[in-house]
């Protein structure tokens, strides 16, 4: 049976984990392969919502769960989500690669440090460490999962190192104790364990966290995190061949969000914005600040779904511009007089241009239950099937993991 990835398309927070947890049944593993506990993946299941940071969002399902040696792995946070899944469905089969960078409580300083320095250039990082713990894995200064169990790892050029910048450093000898404690036992090799699980015909559903314009290369730099969100980074990040990345599934929302500083061409300011803002709860599940809102921007749509080499389309959210009056969809981007709608070449210039929008019928007061969508709501899907070359498979109409419609029937 095939893989399957799952990938943001946008600034993160497109609802990956809702849609991870609408497939999660078909498959024998779930995997985390970027990002740390930055993400912040909500399921809604019966009224209650569980957000999952750095756990696979098919851990409430009696799944493999596998972390890969790209995630920030960050194992307090990790342990803390092993109880909540505990407690609801009992222990969780989880593997962390030993190669997986870690997140101590320097990495966490050291972002928050970073961010001052910035000033009013500030990212808006989510100070969980994230950046600071990929530089410090490109400077090999810090230990590996499988280094902290083995105590092969000596973090005194660590300390020193962060001696020189920080003041009220935290003792660190608990933190060790207590992070190989959570990680004892549960580590390995998760790339081998992917390839042997598909070799005897279990497949597995790959996570993606942030989306493909927060990638630290391809992404709205410096405004991005601190490494690969792509779909591409998959084989390599979990050490196993591109044959093994199977399809990849864009999710997309029917509005655009971003959290944090840096270009938004799309951004709405003023009561719509607002409107959305209260209506999709758009508030960060991993920091709780108020999300920027703008509209559905096609330009950087097309060039997510072009470079991530994605195949089908899930959108969601759809149900919250049936309570919106106005409607709006950026088909191309106006610079110094000229229009394009090429999203890279755009980018050195993104923060001064201006969208050129399509009007559209309004969806304002649509029903989305049951059958097939209404006029307007097909004319959006048809346009974004038309713009991106992709066939919108889901479209998810509400939180809850029923309130998603297949269309790829
Ligand atoms: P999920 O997986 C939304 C944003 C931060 C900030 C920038 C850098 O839930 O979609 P970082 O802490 O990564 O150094 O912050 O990236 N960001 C996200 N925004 N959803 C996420 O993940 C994000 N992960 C990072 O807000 O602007
Ligand atoms: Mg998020």
């Amino acid at each position: 049976m095939p893989n399957l990835c799952i990938v943001g398309l946008q600034w993160g927070d497109e609802g990956k984990g809702k849609i991870v947890d609408f497939f999660a049944d078909r498959f024998d593993g779930v995997v985390r392969y970027n990002g740390g506990s930055n993400a912040g993946h909500t399921i809604v299941i019966g009224g209650r919502t569980f957000v999952f940071h750095l756990l696979p969002s098919g851990s409430l399902k009696k799944k493999k769960l596998l972390i890969g040696p790209g995630v920030a792995l960050d194992p307090l946070t990790l342990e803390g989500e092993l109880r909540l899944v505990r407690e609801e469905r009992g222990e969780a089969d989880l593997l962390v690669d030993e190669r997986c960078t870690l997140v101590t409580p320097y990495e966490k300083q050291m972002d928050a440090f970073i961010e001052g320095l910035r000033g009013d250039d500030a990212i808006g990082t989510t100070k969980r460490g994230i950046g600071p713990s990929y530089a410090m894995r490109a400077l090999r200064l810090t230990p590996r999962a499988g280094d902290l169990v083995n105590g092969t790892f000596d973090m005194g050029n660590a300390l020193s190192f962060y001696e020189t910048f920080l003041r009220d450093l935290p003792e660190i000898e608990t933190w060790k104790a207590e992070a190989k404690r959570v990680l004892q036992g549960k580590t390995g090799d998760v790339g081998q364990t992917i390839m042997e699980m598909n070799e005897s015909g279990r497949s597995v559903l790959f996570e993606g966290a942030q989306g493909v314009l927060l990638d630290i290369v391809y992404g709205t730099y410096p405004y991005v995190t601190g490494a690969h969100t792509l779909a591409n980074y998959v084989p390599a990040g979990l050490g196993i061949p591109n044959s093994y990345l199977g399809e990849v599934m864009g999710v997309a929302k029917a509005y655009t969000t971003r959290v944090g500083g840096g270009p938004f061409p799309t951004e709405i300011f003023g009561e719509s914005g607002e409107k959305i803002r209260a209506i999709g709860r758009e508030y960060g599940a991993t920091t709780g600040r108020p999300r920027r809102v703008g509209w559905l921007d096609l330009v950087g749509l097309r060039y997510a779904v072009r470079i991530n080499g994605v195949s089908e389309l899930a959108l969601t959210k759809l149900d919250i511009l049936t309570k919106v009056k106005e409607m709006k969809v950026c088909e191309a981007y106006s610079i110094d007089g000229a229009e394009t709608s090429d999203f890279g070449r755009a980018l050195p210039k993104l923060g001064r241009v201006e969208p050129v929008y399509r009007e559209m019928s309004s969806l304002f007061g649509l029903e989305l239950e049951d059958g097939g969508l209404p006029g307007p709501a097909e004319k959006l899907v048809g346009l974004l099937e038309d713009a991106l070359k992709v066939k919108v498979s889901l479209v998810s109409t509400g939180q809850e993991r029923s309130a998603t419609m297949n269309r790829s029937m």
